[in-house]
């Protein structure tokens, strides 16, 4: 039986993440990137959160795929080689398998060790099939390496995790996707606008579990940059910013404090905020024409029946 080809391109320098975070911490509105919410604990809240009644966007998205899955491999034609950025257990892209024909996944996600077992367990359930697992960290650049081959790849993007990007950001990371298709296609989940009423509870749920993961990058943060954050001295705060079309989560001092760390301090003010997410939320329209900004092409999208989510296919060739 085949086993899955395992890679990991180089970590980032922890005196650079360092750097980096206490920069962040430092800036007149303290802000940190929000791939800091994700370590072990955080990964797992992220999963809680998708289970929750108020968090629509898994469940809607999940049930688009499963409508439309047909119209999208027709649309699609064969797919020679899957690759599934932002893979985590691998689980979405796996549902896809048998409708698209793939033939070669490559599931990409910051760290190998999160994509080992579930490949292995992949790879007994489709022994034929090519696997490969990429460590990488792509929110920087994505830069695939050769080893996934030649000729037009399928990018998978789901999850509206480009919704985390800025919308100048999104086109750096579209364009950059256009160029690692090699002439194939992207297949990616977009969150859209919709009432306040649906949109704040998502990231406010009376449970608190999306509390907990935003206020979990405290600790996280005390390790990668040794801090002294106290969890009890911050909460969560999130709302919609309709000018700029994101929600948008903080932290916010309850009173006074203090964060100290080797070498410097920074003093917040009770009800000063640390930024720590944007989730922007996109118009069909809008994202279509970002997605053609980009070079992409033949544009297909599919929604549901409140047009809360959509999934966009655009092709990469003429
Ligand atoms: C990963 N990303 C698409 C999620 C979102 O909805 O922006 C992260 C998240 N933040 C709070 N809840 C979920």
């Amino acid at each position: 039986m085949k086993s899955p080809r395992l890679i990991q391109i180089a970590h980032e320098d922890p005196q650079a993440v360092r750097n980096e975070l206490l920069a962040g911490l430092l800036a007149p509105t303290a802000t940190i990137a929000p791939k800091y919410l994700y370590d072990a604990l955080g990964s797992r809240l992220f999963s809680a959160i998708t289970e929750l009644p108020e968090y629509y966007p898994t469940r809607t998205e999940a049930a688009i795929f499963s409508r439309e899955m047909k119209g999208m491999a027709n649309a699609l034609g064969q797919v020679a080689t899957l690759v599934d950025l932002g893979a985590g257990n691998c689980e979405k892209a796996a549902r896809l398998f048998e409708t698209f024909r793939v033939q070669r996944y490559v599931a990409v996600d910051i760290s190998v060790n999160y994509l080992r077992d579930s490949l292995a367990c992949l790879q007994r359930e489709h022994p034929e099939m090519d696997m490969l697992g990429i460590g990488l960290d792509f929110s920087a650049a994505l830069a695939l390496p050769a080893e996934i081959g030649k000729g037009p790849r399928a990018l998978f993007y789901p999850g509206s995790s480009i919704g985390n990007f800025t919308p100048a950001a999104a086109l750096a990371f579209l364009r950059q996707a256009h160029a690692a298709s090699l002439g194939g296609a992207l297949l990616i989940g977009v969150d859209l606008v919709k009432p306040v009423s649906i949109l704040e509870p998502a990231y406010d749920d009376p449970l608190g579990v999306t509390a907990a993961f935003n206020r979990n990058m405290l600790l996280h943060l005390n390790r990668l940059a040794g801090t002294d954050f106290a969890i009890t001295d911050w909460r969560h705060v999130a709302f919609f910013n309709s000018v700029e079309s994101r929600i948008e989560m903080h932290l916010e001092a309850l009173r006074d404090v203090r964060v100290g760390w080797t070498g410097g301090e920074r003093c917040f003010c009770a009800g000063e905020r640390l930024h720590t997410e944007n989730s922007y939320k996109w118009q069909i329209d809008d994202f279509a024409a970002l997605l053609q900004q980009a070079g992409f092409g033949r544009l297909r999208h599919w929604t549901d029946e409140n047009q809360w989510f959509a999934v966009f296919l655009g092709f990469a060739a003429p």
